[in-house]
This record gives C-alpha cells, sequence and structure tokens, in this order.
C-alpha cells in the first residue's frame, strides 16, 4: 500500500511539475527603446535583466532612469500617436543572442508612469518564443487628449515568465481507425483467440489463487 501511495505521489508530482522545462537554464535580456521619431532606427540602451533560472522565474533588473530629453522624446512621440518600441536580446548561457522587438502606444507607457510589464513565453526546452511589453495604464484611445505629465524618471518594471503548456494530444481518429478495423475482422471471423486456457483465463485465476492464500494464511488453526 506504501508503494502505491508513493507512485502516486510521484505520478502526482510529476504532471505537476510538467508544465516546467526539464533542462532549468539562465536567460540574460537586454533592453533597448527608440525615442527618436525622426530617427527611428536609433535604440538606446535601457535596462538589463538577468533570470537566473528560468523555472523560479525571480528576475534581477537593472534599468536605466530618462533624462529629461528621453521624455521629451517620448511625449512627442505620444503627441503624434506614436509607438514606443524595443528590441531585447536575449543572450543564453551557450552564447547564442536572438533579438525580439515589441511595441506600445507611446501614450500609454506615459499614463502607466513608466510601470510596465514584460511577458517572456517559453518554450518547453527553455527558448524564448516572444517577448512582449505592456501596461496596466488606462487603455487611451485619443492620446491627444491626455496630459503628458510624468510624476517619475525611473521604470518599474515586472518580468513575468510564460511557460508554454504542452497539452497532451489524444489521437482519437487512429484510435477509431484501429476499433473499426478490428469490429471488422471480429465480423469476419479473422480474430481467433487461439490462446491457451491460462493465459486466456489467467485475470480471473489469479485472484482467486492469491485470495486462498490470504485467508490461509490469515486463518492457520483452520489447516490443522
Ligand atoms: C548584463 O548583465 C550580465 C550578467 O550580470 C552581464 O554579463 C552583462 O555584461 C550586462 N550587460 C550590460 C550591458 O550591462
Amino acid at each position: 500500500m506504501g508503494s502505491y501511495i508513493n507512485l502516486v505521489f510521484l505520478l502526482a508530482t510529476f504532471s505537476a511539475v510538467h508544465s516546467y522545462i526539464e533542462y532549468d537554464a539562465w536567460i540574460n535580456v537586454e533592453l533597448h527603446h527608440a525615442l527618436d521619431s525622426d530617427d527611428p532606427d536609433i535604440f538606446k540602451y535601457r535596462a538589463n535583466i538577468t533570470i537566473p533560472s528560468l523555472n523560479s522565474g525571480l528576475s534581477n533588473v537593472v534599468q536605466e532612469d530618462l533624462s529629461n530629453e528621453d521624455v521629451e522624446k517620448i511625449k512627442s512621440l505620444a503627441v503624434k500617436n506614436g509607438f514606443y518600441r524595443m528590441k531585447a536580446i536575449v543572450e543564453y548561457p551557450n552564447g547564442v543572442k536572438r533579438t525580439f522587438s515589441t511595441a506600445n502606444k507611446a501614450c500609454s507607457i506615459l499614463s502607466a508612469q513608466l510601470n510596465d510589464e514584460l511577458w517572456i513565453a517559453i518554450d518547453g526546452s527553455g527558448f524564448v518564443n516572444a517577448i512582449t511589453l505592456s501596461t496596466s495604464g488606462v487603455d487611451i484611445n485619443e492620446c491627444s487628449l491626455f496630459d503628458f505629465s510624468l510624476s517619475t524618471r525611473q521604470y518599474n518594471t515586472e518580468v513575468l515568465i510564460k511557460h508554454t503548456e504542452l497539452a497532451p494530444v489524444a489521437d482519437t481518429a487512429s484510435f477509431i481507425q484501429k476499433i473499426e478495423r478490428e469490429r471488422e475482422a471480429r465480423e469476419r471471423g479473422e480474430v481467433k483467440d487461439n490462446r491457451g486456457f491460462f493465459a486466456k483465463y489467467w485475470i480471473y485465476i489469479v485472484p482467486v489463487v492469491i485470495l486462498l492464500f490470504v485467508s490461509g494464511a490469515a486463518n492457520p488453526d483452520q489447516q490443522k
């Protein structure tokens, strides 16, 4: 009984950790942002994020404060209803780098007072699928109606790791085909159960034998 409970516990633990990656790893993400609407290809260093363990999801974020000049640039992007664009360069332990990009309305960044969330989606092998910058600020349709005053020069970024769930795929079609083939074969009389008596009925015999043993062991006096 004890080992049965252990097995159930083991299976439950396995299914609970299954949505995480098997071999944990660290990644480093460097953020660069484009603030200049006149020079949209210039990306400026913004932050360095270290994630020591993808499974634990804890991160260490080191960010640059915005200069007054940067704030003016974001405001002018917002006035034009433009996008605040960001490049995220992911570095893996083997030194390989991959670049992702994400964008958000400049006025959303301002209305959220530089509070933002960086979503990092990873697949089952620990590789990044996508990086998305979102804000939980007020959803503004018309940026020009907004007052763009900022009370801070400091980003406050929450880093969220999203593990991709790999759901088991049921192969229903081939299972139904198999059942159909077996049924047709039975109807044609092709399937003959030509196993021996014990091979056919062991599932009935074995419990009876065990039961006899158990009751014999429980009442040794009766056999004397
Ligand atoms: C970012 O952090 C990593 C790990 O701490 C470090 O190796 C890297 O040089 C840093 N990059 C920058 C631009 O500061």
